[in-house]
C-alpha cells in the first residue's frame, strides 16, 4: 500500500477514506491519531491490525460535540460537566459507562468508554465530518507516540494510505485518563492536565493509579512508549557518561537535551535512529508526573 502525506489544507480525501472505512492518520493537540469510525466495526478491527495493537488494549472515542457523548455513553455522573467546560475540548479523556450503541470492540470488552473531545482544528473539522472516531496514538504498538507526519510515516508507512500533516503536537504527550465510573474519580494515566488542576475544578481529592488500575485499565499493561535503547536514571552528575543525555535541568558543561513533554517522543526517536545504546535521564524527581511515568515505562523492557 502507498502511504499519502497531505496538508491540513485540504481534508477532503481523508473524510471520503474515513467514511469508506479506510483508517486515517491525523493530528491532535496530544500526539497524532490513527482514526476510524466508532459504529464501523471492520474499520475499528482494521485499526488494531495497523498497529499490531492487542484487541485487550481498549481505544479511545474522539468526539467533536457534547451531543456526540450522550450517544456514547450513559449513567453520566455529574462531575462530568465541571471537567468538560473546563477541559474539553482539550487533553483530558474521561472513562464513563459504555451505550450498548458503541461495540463492545473499542472497549476490549469492558462496560466502559473513554471518549474525549480533542482541541485540534484538524481533528475536529473530520469528527464534525466523519462522525466520532476511535483514534489510538498512530505508532506501531510498543513504540513512542508520533508527535510529527514523518513519525507516524516511519511506523505506518505502507500499512496506512493516509496521513494528514499538520505539523508538531503542541503538547506532545497522550492525554490524561480519568476514570468517573468508581464511587471517586481515578487517574488512570497522568498527562498534561494534572491531579492539581483536577482536584481543583472537583473540589476534591481523586484516586491516584495503584496496582489495581491494571485491571481497570488493560491497556496500561503493556509495555509503551518504548525505545530501542535502554533507558537508565542517573542521579549524580559525575556519573553521566554520554552521549544522550535528557535532563530536566541544564547542566553547565554538559551537553545535554532539555527534556519537556512536547519533544520527549521525538527525542526518544531521535536516540533509536542515531543508535545509542543507552539514554541516560537526570535530575528524574524534577519533572512532571506525566513525564516521570511516561520514562519509567520506556526504561521497563517488559511490563
Ligand atoms: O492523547 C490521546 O489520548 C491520544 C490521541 C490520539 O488522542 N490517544 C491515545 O490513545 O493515547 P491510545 O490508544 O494510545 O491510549 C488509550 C489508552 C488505553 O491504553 C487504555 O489504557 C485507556 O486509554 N483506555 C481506553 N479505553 C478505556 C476504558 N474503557 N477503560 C479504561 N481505560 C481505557
Ligand atoms: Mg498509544
Amino acid at each position: 500500500m502507498q502511504t499519502k502525506v497531505l496538508p491540513s489544507t485540504d481534508l477532503s480525501e481523508a473524510i471520503s477514506l474515513l467514511k469508506e472505512g479506510a483508517p486515517v492518520a491525523f493530528p491532535t493537540e496530544t500526539v497524532y491519531g490513527l482514526g476510524a469510525p466508532v459504529f464501523n466495526e471492520e474499520a475499528v478491527l482494521r485499526v488494531f491490525s495497523i498497529k499490531g495493537r492487542p484487541l485487550d488494549n481498549p481505544l479511545i472515542v474522539h468526539i467533536a460535540s457534547e451531543a456526540d457523548l450522550k450517544t456514547l455513553a450513559i449513567d453520566l455522573p455529574p462531575v462530568w460537566e465541571q471537567l468538560a467546560k473546563v477541559f474539553w475540548p482539550g487533553p483530558l479523556t474521561l472513562v464513563l459507562r459504555r451505550s450498548p450503541r458503541v461495540p463492545s470492540l473499542i472497549s476490549a470488552g469492558l462496560p466502559t468508554v473513554a471518549i474525549r473531545m480533542p482541541a485540534h482544528s484538524v481533528a475536529r473539522r473530520l469528527i464534525e465530518a466523519a462522525g466520532p472516531l476511535v483514534a489510538p496514538s498512530a505508532n506501531l504498538s510498543g513504540r513512542p507516540s508520533p508527535t510529527r507526519a514523518l513519525d507516524v510515516l516511519e511506523d505506518l508507512g505502507g500499512r496506512v494510505s493516509l496521513i494528514v500533516d499538520g505539523g508538531e503536537c503542541a503538547v506532545g504527550i497522550e492525554s490524561t485518563v480519568l476514570s468517573l465510573v468508581e464511587p471517586v474519580p481515578t487517574l488512570l494515566r497522568p498527562g498534561s492536565i494534572d491531579q492539581a488542576a483536577l482536584e481543583e475544578v472537583l473540589g476534591s481529592s481523586i484516586t491516584l493509579p495503584s496496582a489495581h488500575t491494571s485491571v481497570a485499565s488493560p491497556g496500561m499493561k503493556y509495555r509503551h512508549y518504548a525505545p530501542r535503547a535502554q533507558v537508565r536514571f542517573v542521579e549524580r552528575l559525575d556519573e553521566l557518561k554520554g552521549p544522550f543525555i535528557l535532563s530536566s535541568v541544564p547542566v553547565f558543561g554538559i551537553a545535554t537535551r532539555l527534556l519537556k513533554e512536547q519533544t520527549l517522543y521525538a527525542q526518544l526517536r531521535e536516540a533509536d535512529r542515531l543508535g545509542v545504546e543507552e539514554i541516560e535521564v537526570f535530575g528524574f524527581q524534577q519533572l512532571s508526573a506525566a513525564l516521570r511515568d511516561r520514562l519509567e515505562r520506556a526504561a521497563h523492557k517488559e511490563h
